[in-house]
């Protein structure tokens, strides 16, 4: 297990060195779990009543954030809206600045995503395979094209009870590509504007867009594939932070409440190693550019 995480023992993130950044973004793009331990989210006082599950609207999956418009969606009627916003506000602050330090590199190419509260259990929640994320996936979404950007997530498990948020990390993206690419239909640039004329996706869905959503819905319906992986199982303790390339790394949420989550795009330029992005490695595949 060890080998899909690369760990940093700081508390603090002025002690992070030259040295441990290097190795950092090195690790992070060749894509293993970049896991502070001992690096948490603390709550503060006001913030305690933020812990329950009634904070959510039961229509929505997560309440979510929009930092630089500052609006936020999914929270319950009875939730206390400046404390949330506050919170949320806060953690996207958290983690621009653990990004800021640990990977300098991308300071000036890094674009703000939603920031996400998920205070329901993931385990035993009904949904469709689809949206199933307690099934091994890479992370696409249908409705945004990202047009080939990185999707790089920041979590922290801030469960009050000791839970552990448990992750299930699946083959590397190679073999997920090798696997599932043969049986994924060309892209039909046709549909992706009629879905875009429809308002089903927000923009045009490009070549990438369709390749990547592909490989997340065929991963996880295909339930040979979900039983036979070989699993690496990481457990995340409450005041630990993680940071992932989630268009990646092959994971699922198979337990825990309460989790905060910060989205942010990259493009593949800004990456140390370009050639390790599913961009370029689904162009190496198709042998012609997607995006
Ligand atoms: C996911 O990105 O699939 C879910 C991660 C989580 O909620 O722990
Ligand atoms: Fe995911």
């Amino acid at each position: 297990m060890e080998e899909r995480l690369h760990t940093i023992n700081t508390v603090d993130l002025m002690d992070v060195n030259a040295v441990s950044k290097q190795q950092a973004i090195t690790a992070l793009e060749s894509g293993k779990v970049m896991h502070l331990p001992c690096y948490g989210f603390l709550l503060t006082q006001k913030e305690q009543l933020l812990l329950c599950e009634s904070m959510l609207n039961p229509k929505y999956k997560n309440i979510s954030y929009d930092y630089q418009q500052q609006y936020l969606a999914g929270y319950a009627t009875r939730a206390p809206i400046p404390i949330l916003q506050a919170f949320m506000h806060r953690f996207a602050e958290f983690s621009k600045q653990l990004i800021d330090h640990v990977l300098p590199d991308y300071n000036q190419a890094l674009q703000w995503g939603r920031t996400s509260y998920r205070p329901a259990e993931i385990n035993g929640r009904k949904t469709s395979k689809r949206k199933d994320d307690t099934r091994i996936h890479v992370d696409s979404f249908s409705a945004t094209p990202v047009n080939g950007l990185r999707i790089l997530r920041v979590f922290s498990n801030i469960n009050p009870q000791g839970e552990p948020r448990v992750w299930h990390v699946g083959e590397p993206f190679q073999k997920v590509l090798l696997t599932f690419a043969p049986t994924i239909p060309p892209y039909n640039p046709i549909r992706a504007k009629l879905l875009k004329w429809t308002k089903i996706t927000k923009t045009l869905r490009s070549a990438y867009d369709h390749y990547m959503l592909q490989l997340h819905d065929r991963m996880k319906l295909d339930d040979h594939y979900q039983e036979q992986l070989n699993k690496h199982q990481i457990d995340f303790h409450p005041n630990s932070t993680w940071v992932v390339f989630t268009d990646h790394v092959s994971h699922a949420a198979i337990r825990g409440q309460y989790l905060l989550e910060q989205t942010f795009y990259l493009p593949v330029s800004a990456m140390q190693n370009p050639d390790l992005s599913p961009l370029k490695q689904w162009e190496k595949e198709k042998a012609c550019v997607l995006a």
